[in-house]
């Protein structure tokens, strides 16, 4: 067990990003009550992708993650969190086929409710108000009332966290991932998108592929692995009294779990290594992530892995790096020289939305062009270093929004306005996810027959 570590001892450091609450009893009586709510997953779980992650640290696999940037309570539904399924599942099967190896898929869902923000306070003509830093601190609508940070709210993330968990564990399990359905998850409106003919392509050669494992008796009856898939969740762990609340002890290890979610990671702006968020990530046990952005050094990065890994665990840590696309080439080398002098095992993977984001017509953007040249980079250098490029982070919806430019649809600054509807940053709709992850998997397939032809050469 980590030294000196409580899942309140994170109340004893300096803290970034915390809200303003103006009732202290409430929020504490708040953190009481979900501190008696059942746990949103299980140790066991967690642990489960602990070792899925283990083997892309080998070099053995590919992590998917993505979601919402900011979950919210006006878009919980049904349809919206089976349409996000629906993309991701494309393009986990899309992945898989360029990777030929298992893609670990982990959702931004079911608990990616609070976001931490550049600034404090928000300014509209002569009116300024606290920042909105998510649904489970307070309102997005600009008033006096919605930015009161309200600890009830908590009470709602953790149900709607349920709730979704609920569904997706349902989708995952009970058929709806069937490979046999692999012709069935095409969304209504990338059906006519230029990505719908090469995914319908592959569904065939999957559907091929299938019957004739039928043929010769490996069947989705009897073979769960082609009928359920493993689905796990992930948010930022930046509301430290939640997850404390939520911190439980796993009876059959004697460890700490957080069980808000399967992973959790830390923000870019609270990796500070004596603060909270750190002192309260290196006592569980979970898998953890640690966003890497161009203000981190290699010695910076050295001294956070021994706090948050010091039994170099491989599938503890997963470093997501978000440098930006013209960033990446000067920032991404000396971190994994660092990693790899030192031996130290963790997942690389790639956010290419964090560093990417403009304003345009004043709405927030992310131009398709430089997530995909963020990610191109990120294979390059991994290859010339000789290290795994093990994974993607990026903001999505399996919905038919417009925030993200370009693509193959071509969205313009113009089209920003059409439906424009994330709580916080720009998100890929399904089409340009699709996309990346058709671009994605040439790279990988690249990266096969390389390393094919070093073999055989
Ligand atoms: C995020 O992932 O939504 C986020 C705020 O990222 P970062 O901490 O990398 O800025
Ligand atoms: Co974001």
């Amino acid at each position: 067990m980590a030294q000196n570590w409580t899942p309140s001892s994170w109340r004893q450091k300096a803290i970034q990003q915390v809200p303003d609450y103006p009732d202290l009893a409430a929020l504490a009586a708040t953190e009481e009550r979900l501190a008696k709510f059942p746990p949103l997953v299980f140790a066991g779980e967690a642990r489960r992708l602990k070792s899925a992650l283990a083997n892309v640290a080998e070099g053995k696999g590919f992590l998917l993650q993505g979601g919402d940037c900011a979950e919210s309570f006006a878009e919980h539904g049904a349809d919206t969190i089976r349409d996000f399924f629906r993309a991701f599942l494309q393009m986990a099967v899309v992945l898989t086929f360029g990777a030929q190896q298992p893609v670990v898929k982990v959702g931004r869902i079911a608990g990616q409710f609070a976001k931490p923000r550049s600034s404090g306070i928000e300014k509209q003509g002569d009116v300024t108000l606290p920042s909105y830093r998510g649904d489970i601190i307070n309102g997005i609508e600009f008033t006096e009332e919605a930015r009161v940070p309200n600890p009830e709210r908590q009470i709602m993330a953790y149900r709607q966290s349920a709730a979704t968990l609920n569904l997706l564990r349902a989708f995952a399990m009970g058929g709806y991932a069937n490979l046999e359905n692999v012709n069935q998850w095409m969304l209504g409106f990338v059906k006519d998108s230029p990505q719908a003919e090469r995914y319908r392509k592959l569904a065939d050669r999957i559907s091929e592929t299938m019957d004739f494992m039928k043929a010769i008796g490996i069947t989705a009856e009897n073979h769960p692995n082609l009928r359920e898939t493993d689905f796990f969740t992930s948010h930022e762990a930046l509301l430290l009294g939640y997850e404390q609340a939520l911190t439980r002890v796993d009876s059959t290890s004697g460890d700490w779990y957080a069980t808000s979610g399967h992973m959790i990671w830390i923000g870019d702006r609270t990796r500070q290594p004596d603060h909270a968020h750190i002192e309260y990530c290196r006592g569980i046990k979970n898998p953890i992530g640690l966003k890497c952005g161009p203000s981190l050094t290699g010695d910076g990065l050295l001294e956070l892995i021994d706090l948050l890994n010091p039994q170099n665990e491989a599938g503890r840590l997963t470093l997501i790096c978000r440098f930006g696309h013209d960033k990446v080439a000067e920032n991404l080398p000396r971190l994994i020289r660092a990693v790899e002098r030192e031996g130290k095992k963790v997942v690389w993977s790639c956010d290419p939305m964090h560093g990417n984001t403009i304003t345009l017509n004043n709405y927030k953007t992310r131009p398709f062009e430089r997530i995909l040249s963020e990610v191109e980079s990120f294979f390059q250098i991994h290859r010339a270093e000789g290290t795994h490029p093990g994974g993607i982070h990026i903001e999505m919806t399996g919905n038919d929004v417009t925030e993200c430019t370009g693509g193959a649809r071509a969205l313009s600054g113009d089209d920003l306005a059409d439906r424009y509807h994330t709580h916080c940053d720009p998100r890929l709709n399904a089409d340009q996810a699709l996309e990346l992850a058709f671009l994605l998997a040439e790279r990988m397939k690249g990266g096969r027959d390389e390393k094919r032809m070093v073999v055989n050469g």
